[in-house]
C-alpha cells in the first residue's frame, strides 16, 4: 500500500485542496480529495486485469463545489432527509435548513461535503491509511454539539476500500455519516447501469411518501419491485407502475439490512455483466440507501471528458434510516455526549 499527495485546486477562500492516491500491490487504487473528504476515483481491475475507474467524478474543484448530486462526497451531519427540517431531542426542538423542498437533506446548505478536511497519513492495524478530520461547531447547520469527526480510508490487497467513520460530540446530538459515491462497475463512462444485477441482504424497506420521507412503515420486499433478495437486474422492474417507485422516480429507498450481530456483514453485491466486475458492500450500519441516480441530470460533464446521464450509476449509501429521529420504531441515530460513534463500510471489488 502506498499513499501519494498532489495539489488539486484552491477554494474560493484560497484554501488548498489536495488529492491523495491510495494504491495496493495489485493496481487497485482510490483517489480522495480533502474537499468534502470526497472519493474522486476508484481504479479497479476486472478478471482479465483491465483497470477502469468505477465511480463518477469531476476533474476540477469548482465542479465539486458547484455540481449536483453530492458526487463521491462524505455526507454529514445527517445522511438523507429529516422531515420538515425539524426534530426534538431531550425536549428541545431543533430547526434545520429546508434544502430539499420542504425537507432537510444530507446535512443542510453547507454540509460536510463542502468542508475542507484535515488530511494526514496514519497507521491503522499496522497499515498506512488516510485520515480526514473535521470539527463541526455546536449549532452548525442547526445541529447541537461540537462534533469531532474522523474518517479513515484504507485500501487493502484484496481490492477493497474501507471507510471507518468515528465521531464524538460534547452534547447529545444526532448523526448519520455516509459516502455518496456513484458506482458504475463497467467504468464511469460506460453508460446505463440498468443491466447490472443487484443482491441486497434486506427482507424489508422503509416505505416513503412522494417527498421521499419515510412514513414509518417497514414493508416486506416480497411481492414488490424492491425484492433484491436474489440477484436481479436493476432495470427489470424500475419503470413499473408501482407507487413506491413512482414516488421517487425509480429506486431511492432505504433497505433494512438483515443483521444478525454487531459486526460487519454483507449488505449488497452488484455485478456488471459487461466487465464481469462485482462489488460487494459490507457494513455494520442498519440500513442502505439504493439510489439509481434518477435525478443526477442530463449531459452532466464529468472527469476525463465523460458526459453522464440519469441512471448511469448507482449509490449504496450505508446509513441509519432517513428521518429516524422522528420515528421511534427505527434504530436511534442519537449520539450521546462523550460516547463514541464508530461505523465501517467496505466496498470490495472482485
Ligand atoms: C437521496 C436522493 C437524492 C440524492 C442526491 C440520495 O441519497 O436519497 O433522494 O436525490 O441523494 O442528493
Amino acid at each position: 500500500m502506498s499513499i501519494t499527495k498532489k495539489f488539486f485546486g484552491k477554494t474560493d477562500n484560497g484554501e488548498e485542496v489536495n488529492i491523495f492516491a491510495l494504491t495496493n500491490n495489485n493496481g487497485f487504487s482510490a483517489r480522495i480529495i480533502d474537499y468534502g473528504a470526497t472519493i474522486v476515483s476508484i481504479f479497479a481491475p476486472d478478471k482479465n486485469g483491465r483497470v477502469d475507474d468505477v465511480v463518477l467524478g469531476y476533474d476540477d474543484l469548482e465542479s465539486y463545489a458547484k455540481g449536483p448530486g453530492y458526487i463521491g462526497a462524505l455526507i454529514g451531519r445527517y445522511g438523507n432527509r429529516i422531515k420538515a427540517g425539524r426534530f426534538t431531542l431531550n425536549g428541545k426542538e431543533y430547526i434545520l435548513a429546508k434544502n430539499d423542498g420542504n425537507n432537510h437533506l444530507h446535512g443542510g446548505i453547507v454540509g460536510f461535503d463542502k468542508a475542507v478536511w484535515k488530511a494526514e497519513t496514519i497507521t491503522k492495524d499496522g497499515k498506512e491509511a488516510l485520515q480526514m478530520s473535521y470539527t463541526s461547531k455546536d449549532g452548525e447547520e442547526g445541529y447541537p454539539g461540537n462534533l469531532d469527526v474522523k474518517v479513515i480510508y484504507t485500501v487493502t490487497d484484496d481490492n477493497a476500500l474501507s471507510i471507518e467513520y468515528i465521531a464524538f460530540s460534547d452534547k447529545d446530538t444526532i448523526i448519520n455519516l455516509t459516502n455518496h459515491s456513484y458506482f458504475n462497475l463497467g467504468g464511469h463512462k460506460s453508460g446505463s447501469i440498468l443491466n447490472n444485477t443487484l443482491k441486497l441482504e434486506a427482507d424489508k424497506f422503509t416505505v416513503v411518501d412522494n417527498e421521499a420521507i419515510p412514513t414509518g412503515e417497514l414493508r416486506n420486499v416480497e411481492g414488490t419491485p424492491l425484492d433484491f433478495r436474489k440477484p436481479t437486474a436493476i432495470g427489470d422492474r424500475i419503470d413499473q407502475k408501482d407507487e413506491q417507485l413512482l414516488n421517487v422516480g425509480g429506486y431511492d429507498h432505504n433497505f433494512v439490512l438483515n443483521r444478525t450481530g454487531k459486526g460487519l456483514e454483507k449488505a449488497a453485491a452488484v455485478y456488471d455483466p459487461k466487465s464481469e466486475r462485482t462489488m460487494e458492500v459490507y457494513t455494520n450500519k442498519p440500513g442502505v440507501q439504493l439510489y439509481t441516480a434518477n435525478f443526477l441530470g442530463k449531459d452532466l460533464k464529468g472527469k476525463d471528458g465523460a458526459v453522464y446521464q440519469n441512471r448511469e450509476a448507482l449509490c449504496l449509501e450505508t446509513q441509519f434510516f432517513p428521518d429516524s429521529i422522528n420515528h421511534e420504531n427505527f434504530p436511534s441515530p442519537i449520539l450521546k455526549a462523550g460516547e463514541r460513534y464508530d461505523y465501517t463500510t467496505i466496498y470490495k471489488f472482485l
